[in-house]
C-alpha cells in the first residue's frame, strides 16, 4: 500500500472514501468531522439525532455521499467516549476503516489523523498509530494461495489541514511504515509452513532482508557450531536431516556504546522429539501449530531489521539458534546430557522442553557481545499461555531500570506483558543428579522454572525472558484480543515493543 501524505481540508478531498470519526456523545461533531458534517449539509449531526450513528467505540458507519462533496464515500470509525480514549484506539479505529475499505472492494482511501484534534494525543503518535493500525489491519498471509482473494487496497493519503506540520507527519509516516513492514515481514515468516522455512531456507530469507535493511548477518552452521562448542543446539539438531544455523543480526548505529542483545527462539518446527506431541489433544494446541515456534527468532530478527531501517542510535543485536526438533534414529534421548557453550552441563529429560536448550546457547553466546542488556523471547511454555492466555506475555526480569523500560515500552504499544517471580525457591525443581541442572520442573509454576532455567546461563548483563508463547499466535476464540489490526495467525507480538524500546534507549529516565 502506498501511503501520501497532503495538506488539506478533507471535506473538499476528492477519493474513493474519505474517512473521519466521532466522539460517542457528541451531538455535532467538531474539526475534520465538522467540516464535513457542514458540507454535507449536516448529514452527520442529522444521522446522530436519529441514532444512525453514535460514535461508540470500533463503530463503522458508511454512506455515499451523491457528489454533494468531492469525496465519494463517508466512513465515520466511532471513537467511544472521550474520558476512554488511548492511542491504542487510533490502531484499532485506524484498522477498522482500511479493512472495511477492502472488504467493500475498493482499493483507495483518504483519512485525517484521528485523536489528533479533540483527542489530544500528539499529531506524530496519532499518525503512527493510524499507519500502523492500517498496515497491520490490513495484512493477509495468502503467499501459497494459487487464487488469492483480489480484494486488495492500493493507496491511503492522509489529509491534515495545518501546512506547517505535514513534516512532522510525514516523519511519523516514515516510521510506521517501517515498523508495520517489519511486523508484517515477522509476521510472514511466523506463518510460513515449516517445509518453506527451514534453518537453511530461513537463513536466505533473513539474508536477503539484511542487505535490503543494511544490518550485518553471520550465519554458522553445524561444524561451526560443534567447534564453537553449542551442544545444547546441537542436540535438538540432531533429530533433524536438515541441519541447524545460528543467525546473528547486528545493527550498528550506537557508536562505541555496548549492545542491547535480543535472544529469540527458533524452532522452525517443535514435533517434541522424542517426546512426541500428539498431532491433536484435548486442552492443548494442534501440532501444526508448531511451525509458530520460531516466533521469537522472526521477532528479534525484526526488531534489529527495523532498527537498521529506522538508523536508530543504538547498538543492537539479534541472536537466533534455529533448528528443527523431530524425533529419529539419531534424535537425542530423554537422560542425554550436553554440555553449552559456555560449559555448563544439562539432563535433557524432555525433549520437547528443547527451547530451553537453544536459548541456553544462544544465552551463553550474548555475553560474548558484552551487552548493555540482553532481551530474550521465546514460545517456551504452554503454562505461560495457560497462565495468561494469549492477552499479554509472561515476563521475567532480573533488573529493575530494564523492567522499566520493557513497561514503558509497553505502555507506548500495548503490547502487554505481565511480571512474573524469579523467586530462587523455585531452583528446586530444576535440579539434576547427574548434570549442573535439568530442562524439566514439573507442572507446578511451568513457566517460572522454565525462566530459572534460563536464568543459569545469564551471566554478567541485565536480562529480562518474555514468554510469548500466548500472544504470538492469534486466533478467533474468545481468549485472544479481539483487534482488528490484529488477524488471526501470527500476531508479530513483540516487534513494535523492542522497535520502541531500542528507540527510547538513549533517552533519559
Ligand atoms: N514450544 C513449546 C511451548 C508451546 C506450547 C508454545 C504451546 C506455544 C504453544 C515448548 O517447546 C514445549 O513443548 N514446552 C513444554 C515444556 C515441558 C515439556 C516442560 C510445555 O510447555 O508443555
Ligand atoms: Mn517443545
Ligand atoms: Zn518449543
Amino acid at each position: 500500500m502506498r501511503i501520501r501524505v497532503e495538506v488539506g481540508d478533507i471535506s473538499r478531498w476528492e477519493d474513493e472514501v474519505i474517512v473521519v470519526n466521532l466522539f460517542e456523545g457528541m451531538d455535532h461533531p467538531g474539526g475534520a468531522t465538522g467540516a464535513v458534517d457542514a458540507a454535507l449539509g449536516h448529514q452527520i449531526s442529522a444521522m446522530i439525532a436519529s441514532r444512525d450513528l453514535s460514535g461508540a467505540f470500533k463503530d463503522v458507519t458508511g454512506f455515499p455521499t451523491f457528489d454533494r462533496i468531492p469525496g465519494n464515500r463517508v466512513i465515520v470509525v466511532g471513537l467511544g467516549r472521550r474520558e476512554d480514549f488511548t492511542l491504542d484506539r487510533v490502531r484499532e479505529v485506524s484498522a477498522r476503516a482500511a479493512t472495511k475499505v477492502r472488504d467493500m472492494g475498493l482499493t483507495t482511501f483518504a483519512t485525517i489523523v484521528h485523536g489528533a484534534g479533540v483527542g489530544e494525543i500528539d499529531l506524530g503518535d496519532a499518525a503512527e498509530a493510524v499507519v500502523e493500525g492500517a498496515l497491520l489491519g490490513l495484512y493477509r498471509y495468502d503467499e501459497h494461495k494459487t487464487q488469492p482473494d483480489g480484494k486488495r487496497v492500493e493507496a491511503m493519503t492522509i489529509v491534515n489541514l495545518e501546512k506547517a506540520r505535514a513534516g512532522e507527519i510525514r516523519d511519523a509516516v516514515h516510521r510506521a511504515s517501517v515498523v508495520g513492514s517489519s511486523v508484517n515481514f515477522a509476521r510472514d515468516l511466523i506463518n510460513a509452513p515449516s517445509n518453506v522455512k527451514t534453518p537453511r531456507l530461513l537463513t536466505e530469507k533473513i539474508r536477503a532482508a539484511a542487505k535490503e535493511a543494511g544490518a550485518k548477518l553471520t550465519v554458522y552452521d553445524e561444524a561451526q557450531l560443534k567447534d564453537l562448542g553449542f551442544g545444547a543446539l546441537l542436540g535438538v539438531a540432531r533429530g533433524s536431516v536438515e541441519p541447524p544455523r545460528l543467525l546473528v543480526l547486528e545493527h550498528a548505529g550506537g557508536g562505541r556504546s555496548k549492545p542491547v542483545v535480543l535472544v529469540g527462539k527458533g524452532i522452525t518446527f517443535d514435533s517434541g522429539g522424542i517426546a512426541l506431541k500428539p498431532l491433536e489433544a484435548l486442552g492443548a494446541d494442534p501440532m501444526w501449530l508448531m511451525r509458530y515456534d520460531m516466533a521469537g527468532a522472526a521477532v528479534a530478527l525484526s526488531a534489529v531489521l527495523a532498527a537498521a531501517r529506522l538508523k536508530l542510535p543504538v547498538n543492537a543485536v539479534a541472536i537466533a539458534p534455529v533448528t528443527e526438533n523431530m524425533p529419529s534414529g539419531s534424535a537425542q534421548k530423554p537422560g542425554d546430557i550436553v554440555r553449552t557453550f559456555g560449559g555448563k552441563t544439562i539432563e535433557v529429560l524432555n525433549t520437547d522442553a528443547e527451547g530451553r536448550l537453544v536459548l541456553a546457547d544462544a544465552l551463553g553466546f550474548a555475553k560474548t557481545f558484552k551487552p548493555q542488556a540482553t532481551i530474550d523471547l521465546a514460545t517456551l511454555t504452554g503454562a505461560a499461555k495457560v497462565a495468561l492466555g494469549r492477552m499479554a506475555s509472561a515476563m521475567f526480569a532480573d533488573d529493575a531500570s530494564l523492567r522499566e523500560r520493557l513497561l514503558r515500552a509497553s505502555e507506548a504499544t500495548a503490547e502487554r506483558v505481565w511480571e512474573m517471580p524469579l523467586w530462587d525457591d523455585y531452583d528446586e525443581q530444576i535440579k539434576s543428579d547427574f548434570a549442573d541442572v535439568k530442562n524439566t520442573g514439573g507442572r507446578s509454576a511451568g513457566a517460572v522454572t522454565a525462566a530459572k532455567f534460563l536464568q543459569r546461563f545469564v551471566d554478567g548483563f541485565p536480562w529480562a525472558h518474555l514468554d510469548i508463547a500466548g500472544p504470538a499466535w492469534i486466533e478467533a476464540a474468545p481468549d485472544s484480543p479481539k483487534k482488528a489490526y490484529l488477524p488471526t495467525g501470527a500476531s508479530g507480538y513483540g516487534v513494535r515493543l523492542l522497535v520502541r524500546l531500542l528507540r527510547d534507549w538513549k533517552s533519559p529516565g
